[in-house]
């Protein structure tokens, strides 16, 4: 059975608490519970992680990437965070790992500041899902598994 990855960048680990009028009430364990239900109902399982680290961020695009190839994972769905905005290392990641990533944001961040307006990640994602609140991480799902279908 192929895993998906759920993958949560920096101050999602806050989920609940932060901000609840952009971000809902849910916590991140609510948010990967249901990633769980519906991953299963496609015959996947997840496995999730969050971290505040860029780097230890891009450790796990890569090891989606060698268990990618090895037959084991289906790829990454991916909600960077304040990284999105920041980092071509992530880009850099996602394109030399050849990583089918679906990015994530809770919020519609073309509402919101002009900081937010631009992705680093966008251009190198298999797909965007944007705005949706947390039923943007199943959207997420359904949408990486039609994609690598
Ligand atoms: C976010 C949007 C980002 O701009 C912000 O820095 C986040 C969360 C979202 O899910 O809406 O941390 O990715």
């Amino acid at each position: 059975m192929s895993k998906i990855m759920v993958l949560n960048g920096p101050n999602l680990n806050l989920l609940g608490s932060r901000e609840p009028e952009q971000y809902g009430h849910e916590t991140l364990a609510d948010v990967e519970a249901m990633c769980a239900v519906e991953a299963q109902r496609y015959g996947h399982e997840v496995e999730c992680r969050q971290s505040n680290h860029e780097g230890v961020l891009i450790d796990a695009i890569h090891e989606a990437g060698q268990r990618i190839k090895a037959g084991e994972m289906l790829g990454v769905v991916f909600n960077p965070g304040a990284y999105t905005h920041t980092s071509v290392a992530l880009h850099d990641a996602i394109k030399g790992a050849e990583v089918p990533v679906i990015e994530v944001h809770i919020s519609n961040v073309h509402t919101r500041e002009a900081f937010r307006h631009h992705s680093y990640i966008s251009p190198v994602a298999a797909g965007i899902v944007v705005g949706m609140g947390i039923q943007g991480y199943v959207l997420g799902i359904q949408g990486l598994i039609h994609k690598t279908r």
